[in-house]
């Protein structure tokens, strides 16, 4: 018998995982998890201290861990002070043409630029401990965020939430992802993951591992722009109708096993990617 095939996953998944937006909550609890281990004692002792207690003042949305602080900005995104940040989730970089950062990112309001933003504000130890433990949940959470091919790439389709789609033979339809994005964001992970989050955490804590040197180079801007690419060659390019440049189907796009086995392995490798990165950032940070 097989057992716990991506498949037998999928369908298990299907009825308990919870819309999210970005990467879903388990996404980002994964890589936060996983950056934890890769931080020195230092930098550890840093997120540590700006973790613990709550400082974040956001009813509901408590930070009392690194992986808590990893889930926060999603969870503050509809409070009223915090609307004007939805974008700061992702670079939404054309998937046709020529890309203009003063356009996908105006006034910075994007991912990296809130990255950039962060990574300052920490590295310069500016404002109250509030301040830095917000900007600390931004870091964790943006970085996150640029590792999912649809928070790098856009059709005019918000990410492609614009784009339905219709599961084919994955799922018996107990809770299927509504669009394309919302597909990336949570079943795509759920299938990456599995039912055995520990083994996941040791096979993505090995990949890391093997390739954290290389990993490590490059810069948000480089990092993202190869997210980009698997939306380009996967997200978008693995869809059974190729999509017109700067439109929505107005048919749902089928999605089937092909379509979530091409992914899966580029899912895991962006997951423990932003790990690695995440790690390396705040290890540079915190000196
Ligand atoms: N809204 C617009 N673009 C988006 C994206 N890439 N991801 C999520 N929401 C979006
Ligand atoms: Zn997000
Ligand atoms: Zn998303």
């Amino acid at each position: 018998m097989r057992t716990l095939s991506s498949f037998g996953i999928i369908l298990a998944f299907l009825t308990f995982s919870s819309p999210a937006w970005a990467w879903g909550d388990r996404g980002h609890r994964m890589i936060a998890d996983l950056a934890y281990e890769r931080l020195t004692p230092h930098a550890r002792a840093a997120v540590d201290r700006l973790t613990s207690g709550d400082v974040t003042a956001s009813p509901g949305c408590g930070v009392n861990s690194f992986s808590d602080a990893s889930v926060w900005s999603d969870c503050v995104r509809h409070f009223p002070s915090y609307r004007n940040q939805s974008t700061w989730h992702y670079d939404d970089i054309p998937l046709c043409g020529v890309a203009s950062y003063a356009e996908y990112c105006a006034g910075g309001n994007c991912a990296t630029a809130a990255i950039a933003r962060a990574d300052r504000a920490l590295r310069e130890n500016r404002g109250s401990p509030r301040e830095q433990a917000r900007a600390l949940a931004r870091l964790v959470h943006f970085v996150g965020d640029i590792h999912q091919p649809l928070h790098a790439t856009d059709n005019a389709d918000r990410g492609g939430n614009k784009i339905r789609i219709r599961l084919d033979g994955i799922a018996d339809g107990a809770s299927p992802p509504a669009n394309l994005h919302a597909l990336w964001d949570t079943l795509l992970v759920d299938a990456a993951i599995g039912t055995d989050t520990y083994a996941a955490v040791s096979t993505l804590r090995a990949l890391g591992y093997s390739n954290a040197h290389a990993w490590s180079a490059g810069d948000v801007q480089s990092w993202i722009a190869e997210t980009r690419r698997l939306g380009v060659t996967l997200a978008y390019g693995s869809l059974p109708v190729q999509v017109s440049c700067g439109a929505a189907p107005t048919e749902p796009e089928r999605v089937d096993r092909r379509y979530v086995e091409a992914a899966v392995p580029a899912v895991r490798q962006q997951l423990a990617k932003a790990a690695v990165r995440l790690a390396s950032l705040l290890n540079a940070i915190y000196p």
